[in-house]
């Protein structure tokens, strides 16, 4: 007999064929995302579940007694509980990697949207605004040999790194909590305090997993550390910001400008004064979303998916 999963989030076709060449599988068939009360009841006699984002906690294991896996479809993995997953000893993978140049192609993306006020000009000529040559108060700063501050030196960072060095030439500081040595010496990066790096840098990008000891890392007294001019960039996790300190930061002017692919709630409440403000650039959580990196994120879930079901170690367990 195969095991059985049930498939919570929407996967290309070949990657379910690819499932069900081992398994037998149910599936959420909706583009709604499945609820709570819902995803509860399918997953009883599952062994093994699919899903990008839910949260797995205690009253989801006391539903799936059966569990042995849970395949996120994303690198971020702080919906897990990992102790009760531990306890109950429910594996659980995530799919690092190869998002890593999609999401710093996204970075640079509100980097430049921000700095060049893309978005509010695109917005500006649609509008029937533009009537003459625009006004300096509608200029944008440089990217290029600007200073770039990362917080967070991991895979994605170096990515990121790469293309702000030979694309942009960019001078590049970076907070981590263990120094990078090769990163210094193969990239040029500068390691330096989270202080240092809020004091000094012209883009600040935050590039960090949500765990408790990063949520809130950036709140009233960093963005308070921050140049004037400075632009903040999150592609991480909301959770990683004091939504409130940022919002009171960009109405006093305390910072110039915003680039937010995540919030601290999703999907982003309409009324949020963050989706007001022109300087601030506003995403959907798409760092990871091209045709391409999608695909393989979902084949790489589906992979560990069907190891850790057939009893074997999936390749990207995740251990902390
Ligand atoms: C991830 O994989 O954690 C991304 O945030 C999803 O886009």
């Amino acid at each position: 007999m195969k095991p059985k999963v049930f498939l919570a989030y929407p996967i290309p076709r070949e990657v379910e064929d690819f499932i069900a060449e081992h398994c037998d599988y149910r599936k959420w068939d909706s583009e709604e995302t499945i609820s709570r009360s819902q995803l509860l009841k399918e997953i009883s006699d599952v062994d093994g579940l699919l899903i990008s984002g839910g949260k797995i906690d205690q009253e989801l294991l006391d539903f799936a007694p059966k569990l042995k896996v849970v395949s996120n479809v994303s690198v971020g993995y702080n919906n897990f509980d990992l102790a009760a997953m531990k306890a109950r000893k429910v594996m659980g993978t995530n799919t690092p990697n190869v998002l890593d140049e999609t999401v710093a192609d996204l970075v640079f993306g509100l980097i430049l949207a921000t700095a060049r006020r893309i978005s509010e000009l695109d917005r500006y000529v649609k509008d029937g605004k533009w009537q003459s040559g625009i006004d300096d108060h509608l200029f944008g700063v440089d990217v290029h040999h600007a200073k770039l501050g990362i917080i967070g030196m991991g895979r994605i960072g170096e990515k990121i790194v790469r293309r702000a060095k030979y694309g942009f030439n960019m001078d590049v500081l970076y907070y981590n909590r263990k120094r990078k040595l090769a990163a210094e010496k193969n990239l040029g990066v500068k390691y330096c305090t989270l202080q240092e790096l809020l004091q000094e840098s012209d883009f600040v990008v935050l590039m960090i997993p949500l765990t408790a000891e990063t949520t809130h890392l950036i709140g009233r007294e960093e963005l308070a550390l921050m140049k004037k001019t400075a632009i903040f960039i999150n592609t991480s996790r909301g959770q990683t910001v004091d939504e409130e300190a940022l919002i009171v930061a960009l109405e006093k002017g305390d910072i110039r400008g915003a680039g937010l692919d995540v919030f601290e709630q999703e999907p982003v409440d309409p009324s949020n004064p963050l989706l007001k403000m022109p300087n601030v650039v506003a995403l959907p959580h798409i760092g990871s979303a091209t045709v391409k990196t999608r695909f393989d994120m979902a084949m790489l879930a589906a992979q560990n998916l069907v190891k850790a079901v057939s009893g074997e170690i999936p390749p990207n367990l995740v251990e902390e």
